[in-house]
């Protein structure tokens, strides 16, 4: 274990100031200094002392392509000396482009129409979503979705996020979700296999529609109560839990059996995260609408969105200025997303990630069989989790991830000759899963730099 980090003369300055102007409502300080850093680039930040620290969770998952990625910086510049702004009621190419791009890779994915529609941000563009499916249900509010979902902090968004932490100081402003189990299977009941466990889920849900009195149906004229399901194909900050590859189909019929939509935030996993464009691609099912944010810029740009179905939201359905927000579709944004698209096309994007993926999971699953502590190691794709626990492998242990999160940021790890600090977000449940989400553009010794660091911390912490 080494010393508690002091805050250099320069950053104290700047830390007096924030305890003196900044609110705190929109962060929270994980340690205690916090880090003011200064550069960053491909899988790495610095801080104001040129400490280098790799990065295994990239800004929770916006910067899937690395820091500083030249050449969507590049697009970035170009629109810069362009056309950096225009109001969002004038058109211009990029957004038009862009919305073609996803429209027509849905359809080839989906075999389903569709329309794209942008908003700035992840939760904002959760609302937007929201509005979609009320309006296409007659305005029915009520909506489903998962323990352990989170889905955003604007009040809608928050609503429908499992966490009452989120709601409990400022009331209701609209109803919240009915929150049903998401088959986590490290976690679920003993003595079946993880496609069993999907399936019972599944039944579960399906039994509330067995007969009105369970709540949610009126089989008299076949009516839900309930909008939609918002699901997170992974869950993220729920801890990167990955369900059985039956569970979604298996949901989705009853979802069609009942006339509720399927709406897939892809916020956090979109964009190859899990080795496709959406993650509910793994899942052989059609969702009804995709939202989108984070990765699409590359953390350039606040530009988020959502693909529907023609038929919730052609403009006769859901005509123009149902949404609106100055920022929405601007051309930075566009201009970002649009060469993210090209980029990641020119290229078996897919399949590079699914080998990295399976190459640092290998190596977690190592780790895991040297240090009881981790119960359990999984990962779809470059979306990675690792749970610590307490000795028994099993009881979840988020005191000893948060001693390995402070360690990780002290910046003091030697590795081949190298004083390197380690970047981890912590997630899941009980807040003891490492959701690792590093640069898809990680190279193969970055990877095995970042076991080797995070092998030190483990042996930091079994020491301590
Ligand atoms: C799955 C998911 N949905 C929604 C959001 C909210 O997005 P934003 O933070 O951009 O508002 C997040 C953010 O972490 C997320 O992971």
């Amino acid at each position: 274990m080494s010393d508690i980090r002091i805050a250099t003369a320069e950053d104290q300055v700047l830390l007096d100031k924030e305890a003196k102007y900044c609110s705190y409502g929109d962060t929270v300080h994980y340690i205690e200094p916090p880090r003011i850093f200064s550069r960053c680039e491909g899988s790495y930040v610095w801080d104001t002392e040129d400490q280098a620290y790799l990065d295994l969770q990239m800004w929770y998952s916006a910067v899937n392509f690395g820091y500083a990625n030249p050449r969507l910086n590049n697009a970035l510049k170009q629109q810069i000396d362009t056309l950096p702004q225009i109001a969002s009621q004038y058109l211009h190419k990029g957004k038009i482009e862009l919305s073609e791009m996803i429209a027509v890779d849905a359809k080839k994915k989906f075999g389903l129409d569709g329309r794209v529609h942008f908003n700035v941000g992840g939760s904002q563009s959760i609302e937007d979503s929201l509005k979609v499916v009320r309006n296409a249900s007659n305005g029915k509010s009520l909506m489903f979705a998962f323990e352990g979902g989170y889905h955003g902090r604007t009040l809608g968004a928050s609503s429908i996020t499992s966490s009452y932490r989120y709601r409990r100081r400022y009331g209701h402003f609209g109803e919240r979700a009915q929150f049903i189990p998401f088959p986590y299977h490290f976690r679920g009941p003993k003595g079946m296999t993880k496609e069993e466990y999907g399936s019972h889920c599944v039944k579960q849900f399906a039994r509330l529609f067995e007969t009105e009195y369970n709540g949610v149906w009126d089989p008299k004229v076949g009516s839900s109560e309930y909008a939609a399901f918002y699901v997170e194909p992974i869950q993220g900050t729920g801890g990167y839990v990955i369900p059985p590859m039956n569970f979604y189909r298996e949901l989705k019929q009853v979802l069609d059996q009942h006339g509720i939509l399927m709406v897939s935030d892809e916020i956090q996993m979109g964009f190859y995260r899990t080795g496709k464009l959406w993650s509910i691609e793994h899942f052989d099912v059609q969702p009804d609408v995709i939202v989108f944010g984070k990765a699409l810029t590359n953390g350039l740009n606040p530009l988020g969105g959502i693909w529907a179905r023609e038929e919730l939201i052609n403009p006769k359905i859901f005509p123009p200025g149902s949404t609106h927000s100055t920022f929405a579709s601007n051309p930075l944004g566009t201009a970002v997303g649009l060469e993210m698209f090209k980029m990641t096309s020119e290229v078996d994007y897919g399949a590079m990630v699914m080998a990295k993926g399976k190459y640092f999971l290998e190596g977690l699953q190592d780790l895991q069989k040297r240090f009881p502590i981790i119960g359990d190691v999984d990962g779809l794709g470059l979306a990675l989790r690792c749970e610590i626990c307490a000795a028994d492998g099993f009881t979840p242990d988020k005191a000893t991830l948060d001693y390995m999160v402070e360690e990780g940021m002290k910046g003091d790890m030697i590795v081949d000759g190298q004083k390197l600090g380690l970047i981890l977000d912590v997630g899941g449940y009980y807040k003891n899963v490492i959701t690792l989400a590093p640069s898809l553009e990680i190279s193969y010794p970055e990877i095995d730099l970042g076991l080797k660091l995070l092998e030190q911390l483990l042996v930091r912490a079994t020491k301590r």
